[in-house]
């Protein structure tokens, strides 16, 4: 699978990217030693286009990353994050947008992945002490001095991306979009097709939960779902519904609930006239494998109809904090 999507500002990368977060600790634990063979893996199956965040593990996510690098740079399209100021399982503790945080959170980065540019370089959260343009001006600066080579961003409503737009060419909006999230239809996806920014949807199998092999009562006591309002016992049960269906369309296709679950993101792309490339996250490299089987599936209007009607009848937030997301600052 060579890089066939393209993003915006030019960027070139795997149509199905892996999301590297659930290589630490945040949905159950990890063994390292599996976990870089699982990042192998995922090359190796033709996934160019890596995900990591300088928070993940609290900058151990982008330490695993680094094992995979020194061997094949030339192999990745590499995307990281700063903003966030603490880890997924801890907890964090602030937001920073200022210049002088954002310069230090890329040279931090950079060392941590043993690299000397950035593919992709996402603010991961609005800290809104700081305006947008600002913020982009300070990631553009990092672009002119040859760190970074395109910029993202993640989780901004369509205003702030128009205004990001007017200071730099941004190649792509990461933020949660699957059948069970799909607030983003409303704004921030059309402002993107309109602007000529590629989307990456994360959390494309709603944490696991879309799969059906998420059983809510029983997450640990670290598992970041813990702390999401629709994974909360009777919202969880509700949502056992949407489950079933994207079930029953699979079964009908002969194919898996992830694979429907990324084919339906795919098929938004195309509804919607954007560059979408979904990032699903695993620990096992057999899934990496089915997840890969999106790409040739096929889901026919029926069907879409059927996983459209599902997804309007999902109960729960997916975030605690509604203006931790693009929809509660709408
Ligand atoms: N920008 C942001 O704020 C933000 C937020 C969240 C995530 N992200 C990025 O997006 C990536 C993906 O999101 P995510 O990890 O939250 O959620 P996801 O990809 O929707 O789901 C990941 C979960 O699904 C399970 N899974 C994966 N493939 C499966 C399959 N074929 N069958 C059954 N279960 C499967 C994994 O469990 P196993 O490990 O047991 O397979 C894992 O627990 C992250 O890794 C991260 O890079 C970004």
């Amino acid at each position: 699978m060579a890089p066939t999507t393209m993003l915006g500002d030019g960027l070139s990368v795997s149509p199905l990217g892996f999301g590297g977060m659930a290589l630490t600790p945040v949905y159950g634990g990890v063994d390292p030693a599996d976990a870089l063979k699982t990042l192998h893996h995922a090359v190796d199956a033709g996934i160019s286009f890596i995900d990591t965040a300088d928070v993940y593990g609290a900058g151990s996510n982008e330490e695993l990353i680094s094992r995979l690098l020194r061997e094949r740079r030339g192999d990745v399209q590499l995307a990281t994050k700063f903003a966030l100021v603490g880890s997924p399982g801890e907890g964090y503790s602030d937001v920073r947008n200022d210049p002088p945080y954002i310069r230090q959170a890329l040279d931090r980065s950079l060392q941590r992945l043993g690299t000397d540019v950035i593919d992709l370089y996402y603010l991961h959260r609005r800290d809104l002490r700081v305006p947008i343009v600002e913020a982009v001006e300070a990631m553009a600066g990092l672009v002119q001095q040859g760190k970074v080579r395109h910029l993202g961003l993640s989780e901004v409503t369509a205003r702030e991306l128009e205004e990001a737009c007017s200071v730099h060419p941004i190649a792509a909006v990461q933020s949660e979009w699957s059948i069970w999230s799909r607030d983003v239809e409303r704004n921030v996806v059309p402002a993107a097709a309109r602007l000529g920014v590629g989307f990456v949807p994360y959390s494309p199998l709603g944490r696991g939960f879309l799969t059906g092999t998420v059983d809510a009562a029983s997450l640990g006591d670290n598992d970041f779902r813990r702390r999401i309002p629709r994974f909360a016992p009777e919202a969880a049960s509700a949502n056992q519904a949407v489950v079933d269906t994207v079930r029953s369309v699979a079964a009908k296709l002969d194919a898996t609930p992830a694979q429907v679950a990324l084919a339906w993101l795919l098929a938004q792309g195309q509804r919607l006239g954007l560059p979408v490339v979904p990032i699903p996250g695993t620990r096992k490299r057999e899934r990496i494998d089915e997840n890969l089987g999106a790409l040739a599936l096929h889901l026919a209007p029926a069907q879409l109809e059927a996983l459209g009607e599902a997804s309007d009848a999902v109960v729960g937030s997916r975030s605690a904090d509604p203006t931790w997301v693009s929809e509660g600052r709408e």
